[in-house]
């Protein structure tokens, strides 16, 4: 199967990026992890981390043309913005994960809405960077 993972803005900077919120691992590193979890098992991961939400929106669009049957999102900031993105995902119907490095329930209120769970398999936060490969262990269980 092919798995796409997207990284919403400020990601680039996760291990130098309020260390203290989001870990010390870069989003190299959760990529590579994912790349070998998805390469041991035969199947395909891509990556992608944008700022700009047209761009995830346009990724997300071509998603669907290239087959891809699962995402793992983290649309950082956008969660609590973007109705372009949830409609970017409802368009295609591709079935996906969401994550957080930080348990926003436990932050500020305006963290503790999101325009995504509701139309999610599934929502993970609070556990760093172990979240992604917990939503790609639970996307490729779903695709099996
Ligand atoms: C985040 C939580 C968001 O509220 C925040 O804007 C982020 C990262 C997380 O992974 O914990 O940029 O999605």
């Amino acid at each position: 199967a092919t798995i796409l993972v997207l990284h919403g803005p400020n990601l680039n900077l996760l291990g130098s990026r309020e260390p203290e919120v989001y870990g010390a691992t870069t989003l190299a590193d959760i990529n590579q992890r994912l790349t070998e979890r998805c390469l041991k098992d035969g199947h395909h991961l891509q990556a992608l981390q944008s700022n700009a939400e047209y761009e995830l929106i346009d990724r997300i669009h071509d998603a669907k043309r290239e087959g891809v049957n699962f995402i793992i999102f983290n649309p950082a900031a956008f969660t609590h913005t973007s109705i372009a993105l949830r409609d970017a995902l409802l368009a295609v119907g591709i079935p996906f994960i969401e994550v957080h490095l930080s348990n926003v329930h436990k932050r500020e209120s305006f963290r503790h809405h999101s325009y995504f769970s509701d139309v999610a398999v599934g929502v993970i936060c609070g556990l760093g960077a172990q979240g992604y490969e917990l939503a790609l262990d639970a996307a490729l269980n779903q695709l099996a």
